[in-house]
C-alpha cells in the first residue's frame, strides 16, 4: 500500500493488517524509518481530530512534520492542488496527508505524484482513517465483525464516514442498517445495508453510530430541523435506556450536543466517542508506516523496517 484514498481500495487483508499494527501501537509497539522522513499535512477544510492526531502519529513515528497552512500558502495566489503537492514532492517531502472539500480531489494526483497521498477526508466522499479507527474500536470491543449489527444514523447523504464505514463493515461480515431523516438517505448505500426506523435500529444494534449533521454541506439552513431532530432521530436519554445491554455508542465527532446525542450521554459508560479519538492516533501511525514502507519499496530503497515491541 502506498496511497490511502478510500476504504473500498483496501483488501480485507490490508484492513486486518492495519488494525493489527494499530493494536500493536496501542500496546506500546514502536516503529521508526531508518532515514529522515518529511511529511506535510494539507487541510483545505477545518479539522481538529484528524489533523492533530495525524500530527501526533507522525511525531510518535519520528517523522519531521513540515508545517503547511492554506491561509499562508501560495494556494492564495491561485496555485492548484497538483502544483502544491508536486512542489512539496520536489523539495523532498516524503508523504502528504490531505483533507479537501472536493469529492475525489485525489484523482488529479494519482499516477502523477510519486509520494504517498493519505486521504484525510474528501467532501462527501471518503474518510478512510476515520473508518479504520472506528473498526479498531469495534474490534477491541467485540473481537470480530461477523454477527454484529451496526446502525449508522443521521446525515447519511453528506457523510463520508457513513460511506467508508458501510463498505468496510459489510465486507468484514457485519450487518449494516441506516436510519435518519428520509431526505438525507442515500440510495447508493443500499448495496451495503438497508434502512430501518430509528427506534428499531437503536434497540436492536450492537453498535449505534451517530453522524453529525453536516450543516456546511447543506444547501438550505437546517436550523428549524435541528430543533426537531433530537426528538425524532437523536439518541435521547430515553432511547439509550432501550439499547441492548452490551451495545456501544459511537460518533466521529465533532458532536452537536443535544442534537445527535443527549449531552449527558456523550461520556456515558457505553460511549466510545473519546476512545475513537485515542484510536485515531494508532490507526494513523499504522497507515503512515504502511504507506512509507510501500513507497520506499516501490522506489527500491531496500530499507528494512520492523515493528519493535516494548
Ligand atoms: N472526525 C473528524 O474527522 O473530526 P475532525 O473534522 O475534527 O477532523
Amino acid at each position: 500500500m502506498k496511497d490511502l484514498l478510500t476504504t473500498t481500495d483496501l483488501t480485507l487483508e490490508e484492513i486486518r493488517g492495519i488494525l493489527s499494527d494499530a493494536q500493536s501501537f496501542s500496546e506500546g509497539a514502536t516503529w521508526r524509518p531508518e532515514k529522515q522522513t518529511f511529511v506535510t499535512n494539507l487541510f483545505f477544510e477545518a479539522s481538529t481530530r484528524t489533523k492533530c492526531s495525524f500530527e501526533v502519529a507522525e511525531r510518535k513515528l519520528g517523522l519531521d512534520v513540515i508545517p503547511f497552512e492554506v491561509s499562508t500558502s501560495s494556494v492564495l495566489k491561485g496555485e492548484t492542488l497538483y502544483d502544491t503537492v508536486r512542489t512539496l514532492e520536489a523539495i523532498g517531502v516524503n508523504a502528504v496527508v490531505i483533507r479537501h472539500n472536493q469529492d475525489r480531489y485525489f484523482e488529479e494526483l494519482v499516477g502523477k505524484i510519486n509520494i504517498p497521498v493519505l486521504n484525510a477526508g474528501d467532501g462527501c466522499g471518503h474518510h478512510p482513517t476515520q473508518s479504520l479507527l472506528d473498526l479498531l474500536t469495534i474490534q477491541q470491543e467485540f473481537g470480530q465483525f461477523v454477527g454484529l449489527k451496526v446502525a449508522i444514523i443521521g446525515d447519511i447523504r453528506h457523510s463520508r464516514v457513513a460511506r467508508s464505514n458501510a463498505d468496510a463493515l459489510q465486507r468484514l461480515g457485519a450487518e449494516v442498517v441506516f436510519s435518519g431523516p428520509e431526505g438525507w438517505f442515500d440510495e447508493t448505500l443500499l448495496q451495503n445495508g438497508r434502512y430501518e426506523d430509528v427506534d428499531t435500529a437503536i434497540e436492536t444494534s450492537d453498535v449505534v453510530m451517530l453522524l453529525r449533521i453536516q450543516h456546511e454541506r447543506h444547501e438550505q439552513n437546517g436550523a428549524n430541523l435541528v430543533d426537531e431532530y433530537h426528538q425524532a432521530y437523536g439518541l435521547t436519554v430515553e432511547r439509550e435506556q432501550r439499547m441492548k445491554r452490551d451495545s456501544i455508542i459511537m460518533h466521529p465527532a465533532p458532536v452537536n450536543r443535544n442534537v445527535e446525542i443527549a449531552d449527558s450521554l456523550v461520556e456515558c459508560e457505553r460511549s466510545r466517542i473519546f476512545k475513537q479519538m485515542e484510536n485515531g492516533v494508532y490507526v494513523r501511525m499504522a497507515v503512515l508506516k504502511r504507506s512509507l514502507e510501500g513507497s520506499f519499496t516501490n522506489v527500491n530503497h531496500h530499507q528494512k523496517w520492523s515493528l519493535a515491541h516494548k
